[in-house]
């Protein structure tokens, strides 16, 4: 079946408090978007990429990334939009409305962050031999850390059992039909705190979401710390 990614390129990038948007900062040489947008246009999984770019600067992704970078996959680069849902959802359909062709409607969507930069093609294949067996399926990794529910005051009120808690990453990767019809009914109701896309398929379908194995490598960059964290793997991938 055919496989799209959205590529997530539309966030204000507040924690990171730089002026250029951090999806746009270089790393080692080249734009933080470029490569996730590398690892999509080399594997052999996907067949087409629809960009997700801020309102009003498609024309600077699409001269100063895609062509600049010749990322032949990229079939659109639309808008996004105010929270990272709507974004979602103007590039579910993007695909509805037919921009990466007929098929990839009843093929395989892949939504990834813009900002992590370390997907590759083994978490990509993880993806989708999981997407096959269990039709939504998201990258993740076991936290290290114990995680701690806290209240308004930052009283702890509960603490998980560390081995059922995994951190989520992207990418997230459903049926296209199955996660446009999740958005599309979410977009019909109130909306508070919707961080993911798994979310939207367990609250809006009832459909028991797989976690798969992504890489403790494949961060968001979210804070300036993250820069060196990401320039620290590069130089350990280059070596
Ligand atoms: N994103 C998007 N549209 C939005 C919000 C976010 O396309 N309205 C994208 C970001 O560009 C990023 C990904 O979703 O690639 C994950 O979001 P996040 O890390 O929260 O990025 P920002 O929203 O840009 O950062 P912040 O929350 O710190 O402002
Ligand atoms: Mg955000």
């Amino acid at each position: 079946k055919r496989c799209v990614a959205i590529v997530l390129s539309a966030g204000q990038g507040k924690r990171m408090g730089t002026s250029i948007q951090k999806q746009y900062i270089e790393l080692c040489g080249k734009p933080i978007i470029c490569y996730c947008l590398e690892a999509f246009e080399k594997s052999e999984i996907i067949d087409d990429v629809i960009m997700v770019a801020g309102a009003g600067q498609e024309d600077y992704v699409t001269e100063e990334i895609v062509n600049k970078y010749h990322f032949g996959k990229v079939r659109a680069v639309i808008p996004g939009g105010k929270e990272r849902y709507d974004s979602v959802w103007n590039g579910l359909k993007a695909i509805r409305d037919g921009m990466a062709g007929e098929e990839a409607k009843e093929g395989y969507v892949y939504i990834h962050d813009g900002a992590r930069p370390f997907v590759d093609e083994q978490i990509i294949k993880r993806g989708y031999a999981c997407v096959k067996a269990n039709r939504a399926c998201v990258a993740g990794v076991p936290s290290k850390d114990t995680v701690k529910i806290v209240d308004e005051n930052q009283f702890a009120v509960n603490t998980p059992v560390r081995k059922y808690v995994w951190i989520v990453q992207t990418p997230q990767v459903f049926e296209t039909e199955l996660i446009t019809q999740a958005y599309k009914s979410l977009m019909e109701h109130d909306r508070e705190n919707v961080t993911d896309d798994a979310m939207v398929v367990e609250q809006e379908m009832q459909i028991p979401v797989k976690l798969y194995e992504g890489s403790y490598c494949n961060i968001k960059i979210t804070t300036p710390e993250d820069l060196d964290t990401a320039k620290g793997f590069i130089e350990h991938i280059k070596s």
